[in-house]
């Protein structure tokens, strides 16, 4: 399908913390329809050379998704985040409101709190937090896939799984939710250990148009474990 043909509203998405845009490339390939946009964040993926400051909270993450977005010239587009992802959407859709007509939040949350053992690990000893953040991510039941991303994840640069993580834990938007009037869809996994489904209920509830998909058999990497579901909760959300 030629890309003048592609449905709209183009998709833009937006990995989590210590990933890049290949988390995405499961559930961009079950949405051939649309153009889908996967973007990395500084120091991540195609910008491991170019990680920018070495403190980045999420307010200075959307600034850098606002100015990428700029540089391609897009708006309007429906904004998918996946956890650190999903706090830079929701704090987009408040800052910049005509860059993103709908939102779309993977794993995410109103605030994100960290496991303070976890954020210390991240620092002294980033490859052995990134596999436990791994393990507990994936449902139990995809301990062999959650090997296989671990072993085949592109090195980030230096110092940015504790930089995002970071941002993750000053993150709170608890009581800003009411500012945000776009659609919204709210999906995470019936397993998620991270970011678990009472944080998704929480957003469904305080968001003024938001609608709940909860996954089953998946974790905090739904748009991997589950790819097709939620594919389906897009199809079906965006008409
Ligand atoms: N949506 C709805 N409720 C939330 C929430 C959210 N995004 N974030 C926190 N809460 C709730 C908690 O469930 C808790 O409710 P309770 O008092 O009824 O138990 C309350 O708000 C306070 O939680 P929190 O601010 O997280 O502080 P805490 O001291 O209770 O817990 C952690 C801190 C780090 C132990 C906890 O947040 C946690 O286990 N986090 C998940 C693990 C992790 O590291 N995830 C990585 C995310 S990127």
């Amino acid at each position: 399908m030629s890309s003048a043909r592609k449905a709209s509203p183009t998709i833009v998405l937006l990995h989590g913390s210590g990933d890049d845009a290949h988390v995405w490339d499961a559930l961009v390939a079950c949405l051939p329809q649309y153009t889908a946009i996967a973007l990395d964040l500084p120091g991540h993926g195609s910008l491991t050379s170019r990680p920018g400051p070495a403190i980045m909270s999420v307010d200075d993450y959307a600034g850098a998704v606002r100015a990428e977005m700029a540089r391609r010239a897009i708006e309007h587009v429906c904004l998918v985040g996946h956890s650190l992802g999903s706090a830079i959407a929701l704090r987009m859709a408040v800052d910049y409101p005509a860059l993103v007509s709908r939102l779309l939040l993977v794993g995410g949350g109103a605030r994100l709190r960290v496991l303070p053992a976890l954020l210390a690990e991240a620092k002294a000893t980033p490859d052995s937090a990134k596999w436990q953040l791994v393990e507990m991510a994936f449902a139990p039941a995809h301990q062999q896939q959650a090997r296989e991303f671990f072993e085949q994840r592109t090195p980030t640069a230096p110092g940015m799984l504790h930089r995002d993580l970071a941002a993750c834990d000053a993150f709170d938007m608890m009581s800003e939710l009411g500012h945000i009037a776009q659609p919204t869809l709210v999906v995470t996994g019936e397993e998620d250990r991270l970011t678990p489904p009472k944080y998704a209920r929480f957003l469904a509830e305080h968001l003024d148009n938001a609608r709940l998909v909860l996954i089953p058999n998946a974790g905090h990497y739904a748009q991997i474990e589950a790819p097709e579901a939620i594919a389906e909760a897009m199809r079906d959300w965006l008409g």
